[in-house]
């Protein structure tokens, strides 16, 4: 993946940053990946009066793909009103890694277009996944 498309990406779901529901933390996530097939699927943050039913956007973005068939994440890409490139929440990295394999690349970005390449290694070390059952 070259930075033209890197940035194209980046540009594409920042716009979807205004459709986060927002009204209490004020802080807007947007997700967008694309999944083994090639399809591509988003999601936002939303929140709920009732604080702890707030849903991320990368587990909105992962859980509508999998409902659309998605078995393993190509590219995700997550970005946020913050000045440096979003961090994940550690709910968020462990549905990440669910759904990743060695080839999987994370973008994480913010409204300005910068960003930083992570595997789900960096961001999730020494993680548990299902060959640990
Ligand atoms: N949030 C996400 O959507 N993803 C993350 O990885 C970090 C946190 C949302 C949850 C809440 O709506 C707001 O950001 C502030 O925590």
């Amino acid at each position: 993946m070259d930075e033209k498309e890197i940035l194209s990406y980046i540009d594409e779901v920042n716009l979807l940053l205004k459709r986060a529901y927002v009204p209490y933390s004020k802080f807007p996530v947007a997700a967008l990946l694309i999944d083994n097939n090639g399809k591509k699927h988003k999601g936002v943050n939303v929140e709920n009066a009732s604080f702890g039913l707030t849903l991320c956007a990368e587990r909105n973005a992962i859980t509508t793909a999998v409902t659309q068939g998605m078995k393993k994440i190509r590219l995700l890409i997550v970005t946020g009103n913050t000045l440096e490139p979003i961090s994940p929440c550690g709910a968020c990295r462990q549905v990440i890694r669910e759904f990743s394999d060695k080839d999987t690349v994370i973008i994480l970005a913010n409204r300005d277009g910068k960003y930083k390449i992570a595997s789900i290694e960096e961001l999730l070390p020494y993680s548990f996944g299902a060959e640990d059952l």
